[in-house]
């Protein structure tokens, strides 16, 4: 495939950064995942503004704006066959050849740009969709899971602890219970016909496909929506649970931990959800 790195485009064999490069030293960087269906990017806007507030609260000071992200996406997308695609965007620190943990002055962030298949986007059938089913277990992240930060060993161990059980993800809760989201995704519960997520904080991404649901659902009107804690009470309880994010929009949990959820099939609430975000996303 075709790369994006520092203002070249180039095969991905050819790419090559420093070892010294705090991105790969520290996980010390900002990233992105764009979904894009032949060739229509989805949520770019809120995506780069997320990716800007990301860099300017851990100080990566960074001059692109969004019409120099667009083209590298655009060309990306050109380059690598417009078909089902997410794209990678990717700004660390930079190259510093001392491994001293404060900011270094003066240092050229490494920017990095890739595009990777994902799956097409779901069908809001019930009887079509592919559900999930998920382990939990307590979150031990940090306290800053609002930075999309690509030092994501936090989540790819919790994301393996759940694979390594035969599941597709798994859900995390604080030490009070609550839940927080997924290791790659937002999470939700329906009950009585209303659609609950925790509300925005440290203890969570604030996810694009979340953002735009949550917008499309209340213009909509018909499916009421609350941002409060869950409790896992609540989660094992609800009648449907759902997880999002960019590379698998709305998904359907029909088990955790081995238990059904609710009447353990995707839900009716579900498929409205994912009709109307699939009707208006772009
Ligand atoms: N994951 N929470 C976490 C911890 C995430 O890593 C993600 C996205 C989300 C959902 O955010 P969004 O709707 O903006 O994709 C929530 C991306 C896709 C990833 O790391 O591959």
């Amino acid at each position: 495939s075709i790369v994006y790195l520092n203002g070249e485009y180039m095969p991905m064999e050819q790419a090559r950064i420093s070892p010294m490069d705090r991105g790969f030293l520290f996980g010390d960087g900002i990233y992105e995942v764009i979904p894009s269906y032949d060739g229509k990017l989805v949520g770019f806007g809120p995506h780069i503004e997320r990716m800007d507030q990301g860099m300017e609260l851990i100080g990566i000071r960074f001059g692109y704006a969004e019409s120099d992200w667009r083209e590298v996406c655009e060309t990306l997308i050109e380059k690598n066959g417009a078909g089902n695609l997410g794209i990678y965007l990717h700004v660390s620190r930079g190259t510093d050849s001392r491994r001293f943990h404060a900011y270094p002055e003066n240092v050229e962030p490494t920017v990095f740009a890739f595009a990777f298949e994902i799956p097409s986007a779901p069908v809001a059938d019930r009887e079509k969709v592919k559900p999930y089913k998920v382990s939990s277990t307590q979150d031990l992240r940090w306290q800053r899971c609002n930075i999309k930060s690509t030092a994501l060993l936090g989540n790819v161990m919790h994301f393996q602890q759940g694979h390594a059980a035969g599941h597709n993800e798994i859900i995390l809760y604080n030490a009070n219970n609550e839940m927080t989201e997924g290791s790659a995704c937002n999470a939700y519960i329906v009950k009585d016909g209303v659609v609950i997520t925790p509300p925005l904080d440290h203890q969570i991404l604030p996810g694009i496909t979340r953002l735009m649901l949550l917008d499309i659902l209340r213009k909509d009107g018909s499916i009421p929506v609350e941002e409060r804690v869950v409790t896992m009470d609540e989660v094992r309880n609800a009648d449907e649970v759902w997880l999002t994010s960019s590379s698998k929009e709305i998904v359907p949990v029909t088990e955790i931990d081995g238990q059904p959820v609710g009447s353990g099939q995707a839900g009716l609430v579900w498929e409205k959800a994912q009709t109307l975000y699939t009707a208006q996303k772009y």
